[in-house]
């Protein structure tokens, strides 16, 4: 079977370049990502490739290869289902926030939404690719949903998680450790629908890369993978507490622990916790699936990972509490770097919206800097909290353009995310502006300690 037409429905962090990759690598496939959303579609189609709505390195080479040529961006979502022979669902499914399930279980409703669509557009036969990060047993929902329509359309059901990662996505999308495509494999039809997302991949991917499995075993090794790589951030993590009773290093326990080839070196970065809009929903998922089949015990040893990366982010704010003597009420603190990571613009369950909430609380004085996040969205962050009026978040919170002007006259300033600017600042320069005992506290291990404190910063560092 020979894929022509591809549609996506969802424009976000992975449907974006995830769509830009495969056609700038299949010029012959047509591919239509579609979104409800005008105002990113309307980035998307922006005229300068820089201000599409992703900020990711690489990223606006490969679009501005493909956009116009074989990639489109689109409100229309009836006509891109219409059109396609193939179709990604690569939309949110965030945690949900009501009824059973609150707070743990995965939100549905818009995969099923975007089921509903399919069924009730689509003409001709479509293979339907899962590409959001989804329960174990999804497709069987999707398959109802679609084989109830009662048109005659014949729909084959694939996984195929993604496993990009913000930040480096274009590499990941390019060079991927291996593509899992999940398929009724058991079938002549989803052998065939199987094969045909293989040769998609494979225009770039070399085959030994392309793994293909059932598609229960698919949906569940996504969440799988989120869960053991966050686990070891929060087994460092434990361990930066222990090492800064102990006078170990955690950074000197991460390599010699990395350097045993059966544990690898990588996911070993001890930092003021782990955030991004994944990790916590996917273990979230994963503790309600396990404790809805009645396996508590697997459903605990999980939800240990997001209990240690609370304590993670608490513990830091406490510390900056505690080593400004006891109080930060009325005093400035600079915040460095409000993304989950470097080299990204999202935001989502940032280690550094905890710490200000927790900072705010003691009265704190807040100044944001980063380098590639919205002002709106910071606030917007703070708000979705709901710990205190809106108002209020917009009269303790300033968001200011430059690192220069954040640390000025500060109490403390706290580096929240490993932009690599912040490694070049001038420290010399920004000791002087600040107020004495200048305090320091770095959320990840991104300062060298004897420079800083040659300088007379008094350094805190996450893990020493
Ligand atoms: P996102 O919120 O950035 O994008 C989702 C988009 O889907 C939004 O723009 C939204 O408007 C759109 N949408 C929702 N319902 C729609 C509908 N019915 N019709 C058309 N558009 C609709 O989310 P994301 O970060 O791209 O994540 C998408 C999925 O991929 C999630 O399941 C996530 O777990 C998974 N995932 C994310 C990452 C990542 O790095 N962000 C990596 C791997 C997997
Ligand atoms: C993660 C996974 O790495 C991807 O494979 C997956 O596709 C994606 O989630 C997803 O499903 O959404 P992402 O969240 O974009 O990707 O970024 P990571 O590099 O995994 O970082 C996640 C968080 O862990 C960040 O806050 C990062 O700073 C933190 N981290 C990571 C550490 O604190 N230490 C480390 O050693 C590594």
């Amino acid at each position: 079977m020979n894929i022509k037409n591809i549609c996506c429905i969802g424009a976000g962090y992975v449907g974006g370049p995830t769509m830009a990759v495969i056609a700038q690598k299949c010029p012959e496939i047509n591919v239509t990502v579609v979104d409800i959303n005008e105002e990113r579609i309307k980035a998307w189609n922006d005229e300068n490739v820089e201000n599409i709505p992703i900020y990711e390195p690489g990223l606006p080479e490969v679009v501005k290869e493909a956009r116009g040529r074989n990639l489109f961006f689109s409100t229309d979502v009836d006509a891109a289902i219409d059109k396609a022979d193939m179709i990604f669902i690569s939309v949110n499914t965030p945690t949900k926030t009501y009824g059973i399930g609150k707070g743990m279980a995965a939100d549905l409703k818009f995969i099923e939404l975007c089921a509903r669509q399919i069924a009730r557009v689509a003409k001709d036969d479509k293979i339907v690719v899962e590409k959001s990060t989804l329960p174990v047993r999804t497709a069987e929902a999707l398959k109802n949903i679609l084989d109830n329509t009662g048109n005659g359309v014949n729909y084959q059901i694939l996984s195929n998680p993604e496993f990009l990662a913000e930040g480096t996505a274009v590499d990941d999308l390019m060079n991927p450790d291996r593509v899992l495509i999940g398929g009724d494999i058991d079938t002549a039809k989803g052998k065939e629908a199987v094969d045909a997302l293989v040769d998609v991949y494979a225009h770039w991917v070399p085959r030994e890369r392309l793994l293909t499995t059932n598609v229960w075993s698919s949906e569940l090794s996504k969440l799988t993978a989120n869960a053991f790589l966050a686990q070891r951030v929060s087994s460092i993590n434990a361990m930066s507490e222990l090492c800064e009773k102990t006078g170990a290093d955690v950074n000197e326990v991460s390599k010699a622990v990395g350097m045993d080839s059966r544990i690898g070196a990588k996911f070993l970065k001890s930092s003021v916790g782990f955030g991004g809009s994944c990790f916590q929903k996917d273990i979230l998922n994963l503790v309600y699936i396990s404790k809805s089949f009645g396996l508590h015990e697997v459903a605990d040893y999980l939800e240990q990972v997001i209990i240690m990366n609370d304590h993670q982010k608490r513990r830091f704010a406490a510390k900056i509490v505690q080593t400004l003597f006891n109080t930060v009420s009325g005093k400035k603190i600079a915040l460095l770097g409000w993304a989950f990571k470097k080299d990204t613009n999202d935001t989502r369950e940032s280690a550094a919206i905890y710490v200000a909430d927790y900072l705010l609380n003691e009265q704190a004085e807040i100044v944001v800097y980063d380098p590639k996040v919205k002002t709106e969205q910071i606030y917007a962050d703070l708000d979705y909290l709901n710990t205190r009026s809106s108002e209020e978040n917009r009269a303790r919170v300033t968001v200011v353009d430059g690192a220069y002007e954040a640390t000025k006259d500060a109490h403390a300033v706290a580096v929240l995310t490993e932009w690599d600017e912040f490694k070049e600042l001038d420290w010399q320069k920004i000791y002087k502006e600040m107020l004495k005992p200048a305090f320091l506290f770095d959320g990840r291990r991104l300062l060298e300690r004897k420079t800083k404190e040659d300088i007379g910063f008094e350094f805190y560092a996450i893990g020493s």
